[in-house]
């Protein structure tokens, strides 16, 4: 049976290139500072962004919670979506693990924070909430239906930060299709923050991996709670020589992702059942509501996978589906057959 796994671009194999990169790649102890494909992949990957610094952590979720950790201290306040990843698939870590109190607002459709209130949030003085020290912005923001974030709206958000004396960081763990889709450089969506985390292991295909940048002091800062997490690695040069080949050669084809996303969306749109609002389709994600009277999202999302295709169910009649790398135009075509056939013989 062929397997058309939409669940998430996180499920992209390594490249030929990559693969064979991994085997001649020149390595040291990244303890000691000492591996040149991570030192050359960090100092590429703080170009790209327009920071001072950069760090190779793990995960993504890692490079959010060392941005966290080094911009609080127990007791503060942070501020996000609703939905925003740090808050709803981290496995609460930052109630676990910084004692930092997350004040979630709701977005409008498209992901956006309402200004006027994010500002009205902040607390610095009333001693009885916690005292905010951070805004963190998502970009793409993933639950929003991987909506982009415009440089634009960064700079709204980092001006009411400044004001208020507070650190903005950046999860931009698919920061390079918000670029891809707006046609902007991606420096232009991270000058405005102070950090960024952005993943090579998502529609970049490299199998591990994510960045930090910020200052050279954050970093200096990160490279600390990265430690004392258990996350500082050794010959990473394996890694990190994928991560090179990501932002040298995966960047630009993040459009064809875009384009199937969008003929997916549209073709699910005339299949029964499903409720998609077309404007949120910006990037490589589906954000989708399955409405059938007499089957649930839940079961929809069961049956299709006995057929071979992988789809994401969230919560009540929502789910998600994304494109990627390893699935192409006739893939999606596919893939739209099943589900139309799986919904006609409900
Ligand atoms: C917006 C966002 N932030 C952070 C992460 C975490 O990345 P990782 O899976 O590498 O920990 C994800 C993963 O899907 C994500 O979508």
């Amino acid at each position: 049976m062929q397997i058309i796994d939409l669940r998430s671009d996180t499920v992209t194999k390594p490249t030929l290139k990559m693969r064979q990169a991994m085997k001649e790649a020149e390595v040291g102890d990244d303890g000691f500072g000492e591996d040149p494909t991570t030192n050359r992949f960090e100092k590429m990957a703080a170009e790209m962004v327009g920071k001072e610094d950069a760090l190779f952590v793990s995960s993504g979720v890692m490079g959010n919670l060392i941005a966290i950790m080094v911009y609080t201290k127990p007791g503060d306040g942070l501020i996000c979506d609703r939905k925003a990843h740090i808050n709803t698939m981290a496995s609460g870590n930052t109630a676990a693990l910084t004692g930092v109190t997350i004040c979630p607002l709701d977005v409008d459709e498209l992901g956006r924070f309402d200004t006027e209130e994010l500002e009205s949030y902040i607390n610095l003085e009333d001693v009885r909430f916690p005292k905010t020290s951070l805004i963190v912005l998502e970009n793409t923001n993933n639950l929003a239906g991987g909506t982009v974030v415009t440089p634009e709206e960064t700079s709204i958000v980092f001006r009411i930060a400044k004001k208020n004396g507070l650190c903005l960081h950046l999860d931009g763990a698919r920061i390079f299709n918000s670029a891809i889709a707006q046609g902007v450089e991606v420096a232009e969506l991270t000058k405005d923050c102070d950090s960024v985390m952005f993943c090579i292991s998502k529609g970049l295909a490299s199998p591990v991996g994510s960045i930090i940048a910020g200052t050279k002091e954050f970093i200096v800062e990160a490279r600390r709670k990265r430690k004392m997490l258990g996350g500082s690695m050794r010959q990473t040069g394996v890694l990190a020589t994928c991560g090179i080949i990501s932002l040298e050669e995966m960047i630009d084809r993040l459009k064809e992702d875009h384009d199937n996303a969008r003929y997916l969306a549209e073709g699910l749109t005339r299949i029964e059942g499903f409720n998609i609002n077309l404007d949120t389709v910006q990037t490589n994600i589906i954000y989708f509501k399955f409405e059938l009277p007499k089957v649930s999202c839940k079961k929809f999302v069961e049956d299709i996978s006995k057929k071979g295709v992988y789809i994401v169910y969230l919560e009540r009649d929502s789910g998600r589906m994304v494109t990627h790398k390893d699935l192409n135009k006739s893939d999606i075509d596919c893939a739209l057959k099943a589900i139309k056939n799986t919904v006609s013989g409900y």
